[in-house]
């Protein structure tokens, strides 16, 4: 009888050892700070550069809004800043999703990123045609240019510190350099300087990005450099480089990363990413239909991959927190993505550090993991 309470008494206390071990795990993963409802990724990085966020006025309520309020201290308007949002016709100004996207972040301290004031997509065709449907000219689209800009700027003056001046004006082809947009075709490279003098005229103390993608690879980086150092060396008013990071499990190399930062610095420019997200897919630029039978589970295996490359970014990032100003991810969670459509229709992507249900994912505990070194 003894030793069958012995033996009952073993068990128990294996048993309860299982158990705090458990628990004992799963408090190493989750920091303390995290069960404050206010502590998040924005309080880790504190003392490094500001965390944003793309979003839309739907993401301003509900689970969203508490999440975006915890999460991060910047905000960039995913589109209703741009040009075909903002003056669809000529002189016609919809401010309304913009406002309430900057009066969201007023109201809860958050500092706020400008998205984007000339870019080739998302950019009404007024503005390149006069009355009778016939091309303006130079000298007609830069004034509509100043136009534009000059009202965004004016409206948010004080409450958008900084502005994504010019999006994408470099060419996919690596042969080429400028992208031969209406934008390029009309005024030459003139049309980049010129944006940059309005919005510098209308905000002098606003910061001024020229902002684009694939920034690490490094053909492309040589040409972003060579216009970034045309502009400077033209006494342009401009103070940094977005690099957009809309990245995959492939790229970057912790290699190509580096140098990218240390290449665009070493003109004297600030750097910020500004459209973070991590791909589960190899990258591709042609839209295309989802194949028969192309998977789009999220498995462990991938879980993992992307954990581990988000850990190598910001330890990166970390590293170079002198010349980084903010980091922004593009859109809130793998809830909504916009990569859930593009370039394949209807394959769900998982790029973000929020599951669907709002919840940390692996990659999450990475990036606020400050012991990956
Ligand atoms: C580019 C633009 C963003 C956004 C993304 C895709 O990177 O800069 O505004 O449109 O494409 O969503």
């Amino acid at each position: 009888m003894f030793r069958k309470l012995q033996f009952l008494q073993f068990i128990g206390a294996f048993w309860i050892c299982i158990f705090l071990v458990i628990i004992s795990c799963r408090a190493q993963q989750v920091p303390e700070n995290y069960s404050n409802d206010s502590f998040g990724l924005k309080d880790f990085y504190q003392s490094y550069f500001s965390i944003g966020v793309a979003v839309g006025v739907k993401n301003l309520t509900g689970d969203e809004s508490q999440l975006i309020k915890k999460q991060f201290n910047s905000i960039t308007a995913e589109n209703a800043m741009k040009m075909g949002s903002i003056q669809p016709r000529e002189g016609k100004f919809y401010w309304r999703e913009a406002d309430s996207i900057v009066n969201f972040a007023v109201k809860n301290g958050i500092k706020i990123r400008g998205h984007n004031l000339c870019w080739h997509e998302q950019t009404p065709d007024w503005i390149f045609k006069d009355s009778k449907g016939n091309e303006v000219t130079k000298a007609v689209l830069l004034q509509r240019l100043k136009d534009h800009i000059t009202a965004v700027i004016n409206r948010y003056k004080g409450k958008i510190y900084a502005w994504d001046v010019v999006n994408e004006a470099i060419d996919d082809n690596p042969s080429k350099y400028l992208r031969d947009s209406k934008w390029y075709k009309i005024c030459g490279e003139d049309f980049i300087i010129k944006a940059f003098e309005y919005a510098h005229a209308a905000d002098p103390e606003a910061k001024l990005y020229y902002n684009d993608y694939n920034t690490e690879r490094p053909e492309k980086r040589e040409r972003i450099l060579k216009l970034l150092k045309s502009l400077k060396d033209k006494g342009v008013p401009i103070d940094g480089v977005g690099l957009q990071a809309h990245w995959s499990l492939q790229e970057p190399t912790e290699k190509d990363l580096r140098a990218a930062i240390e290449r665009y610095s070493s003109i004297g420019l600030k750097i910020q990413f500004t459209e973070v997200d991590m791909s589960i897919y190899p990258w591709e630029k042609e839209r295309r239909a989802r194949k028969p039978g192309e998977s789009d589970e999220f498995t462990l295996a991938l879980q993992q991959k992307q954990a581990a490359q988000y850990a190598m970014v910001f330890k990166v990032f970390r590293e170079y927190k002198d010349v980084i100003t903010n980091v922004t991810f593009w859109n809130i969670s793998d809830r909504y993505s916009w990569l859930d459509e593009y370039p394949v229709m209807g394959r769900k992507n998982y790029p973000l550090l929020f599951d669907t249900n709002l919840q940390p994912k692996k990659a999450y505990w990475e990036v606020i993991n400050f012991k990956n070194k």
